[in-house]
């Protein structure tokens, strides 16, 4: 006999379905809630709302576990490139040589854009933020593509949409930062590698063609792949609610990159180092900071602390703060913000009001310090994370669709006036 739960209300008795997930995690089916009894749930912020069955990526917070489509995210990071990690969150399986091959062929025969999409970027101000500059063309390739405006959520035609999504990001994220920097645009490079060709459109000269470190690219890789899926984070929801009114991939993705950017979610990468360098000039001491965060009166937060689901370490901050030194010590590089990282992290572990709240360092808490050490500058951490996270929102959209979703449509309890008579302007 299948789980049942049953809700009391005035007397009455409701029974509602248990769901079981493959992984064990239980869920109360409240569809026929409202039909039923009149009664909705309050649940803001969504804390405790499933809002769709997936079989992309599994969390378990309580235990610091993270899988990609049934793989350790540890063995992912360690053994394979973004572009397999990628195949692997958009198809379901890893790709053979032969699928990685064509895959790759496909993004790299998708990297260069149309020279009247380049136009674009010299309207924007030199200061432009590159994530505004990033969901702007984001929106502005299904211009020049409408053919991906009525995109088949699987065949050959889905296909060359993801790839092409997965290239053009990786192009728009490096001209929106040579623009900003007054720098002339480098067209990609069809020899390199996803990595390798991103890292060239950022950096090369013309005089000087930018090398390709393999430490550089391995850990450009590790970066893209921790961030490449993460289930209903704030972003990949915005993927989901705007993609279930049947907007195309393009716009879906694009209100991604504005739900990104925000601080307390991927903007947070940057934030971090802001905070870690704000408390490197001041010289003050850590328990100033520490007091900060704690005082409900502050808005200080320690950025790159906590997480909705996490409550134990991130795995992904465990192995970005491994690369960070390994890196570090390859490129005989240091950096004085890692110091103050990891004193923070030290200190939080001792203090109550972190370890009551299970308080732990994020992804965002070692991924700015890794992104220094590769070059990349401050205005486009959050630019990465959007490239990184790019497959988990392609393969979300497309399981909406796959899934025939109802469109999103939250219900809310009304605290407004109630009927008011009207009062003419003249008489107010
Ligand atoms: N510093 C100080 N206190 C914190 C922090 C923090 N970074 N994070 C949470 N808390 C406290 C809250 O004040 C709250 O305390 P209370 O119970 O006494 O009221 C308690 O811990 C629970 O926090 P919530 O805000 O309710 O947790 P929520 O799940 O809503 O928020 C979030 C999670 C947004 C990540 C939060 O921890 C935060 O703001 N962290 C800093 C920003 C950050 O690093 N964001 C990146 C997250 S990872 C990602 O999105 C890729």
């Amino acid at each position: 006999m299948s789980e049942k739960a049953t809700l009391k209300i005035d007397g009455k008795s409701f029974e509602f379905d248990v769901i079981t997930g493959s992984e064990n995690e239980k869920c109360i089916d409240i569809q026929k809630l409202r039909s039923e009894t009149g009664y909705i749930t309050m649940d803001p912020g969504l804390g405790n709302t499933g809002s769709c069955y997936s079989s992309i990526t599994y969390v378990d917070g309580a235990k610091g576990i993270l899988k990609y489509r049934g793989y350790p995210i540890e063995e992912l990071a360690e053994k394979t490139v973004f572009t397999e990690t990628a195949y692997l969150i958009l198809y379901g399986e890893l790709p053979t040589e032969t699928q990685l091959q064509e895959f790759s062929y496909r993004i790299r025969e998708q990297a260069p854009i149309h020279t009247n999409l380049e136009h674009h970027f010299s309207g924007f101000p030199q200061n432009a933020p590159p994530m505004a500059i990033l969901s702007a063309m984001l929106n502005l390739v299904s211009c020049f593509h409408p053919e991906v405006l009525e995109v088949p959520t699987t065949g050959a035609e889905f296909d060359r949409t993801a790839a092409l999504l997965m290239s053009k990001v990786r192009t728009i994220a490096a001209f929106a930062y040579r623009m900003a920097s007054g720098k002339p645009i480098n067209h990609p490079n069809p020899n390199l590698t996803y990595c390798g060709n991103f890292l060239h459109m950022m950096f090369s000269d013309p005089y000087h063609q930018y090398e390709v470190s393999p430490v550089i690219d391995k850990a450009l890789n590790l970066f893209l792949i921790l961030h490449a899926d993460h289930e209903q984070n704030c972003s990949t929801s915005t993927v989901r609610v705007v993609g279930s009114s049947r907007a195309n991939l393009f716009s879906s993705v694009a209100a991604g990159v504005c739900a990104l950017w925000g601080p307390l979610h991927g903007g947070a990468n940057a934030a971090v180092i802001n905070m870690l360098g704000a408390i490197k000039a001041s010289g003050r001491p850590l328990t100033y900071y520490l007091s900060r965060a704690k005082d409900k009166d502050d808005p200080f937060r320690l950025m790159g602390f906590g997480h909705r689901i996490y409550k134990n370490f991130d795995p992904r901050s465990l192995i970005l703060k491994k690369q960070v030194h390994d890196v570090l010590q390859a490129l005989n590089l240091e950096d004085g913000l890692l110091e103050i990282a990891m004193e923070l992290e030290e200190a939080t572990l001792q203090d109550d009001y972190f370890i009551s709240r299970n308080l732990y360092p994020n992804v965002d808490f070692y991924s700015g310090i890794l992104l220094r050490a590769l070059g990349i500058p401050l205005n486009m951490y959050t630019v990465m994370f959007a490239i990184g996270r790019m497959p988990g929102w392609i393969a979300n959209w497309q399981e909406l669709h796959d899934h025939k979703l109802r469109i999103s449509r939250p219900r809310q309890i009304f605290t407004g006036e109630t009927e008011r008579p009207f009062i003419p302007l003249s008489a107010r």
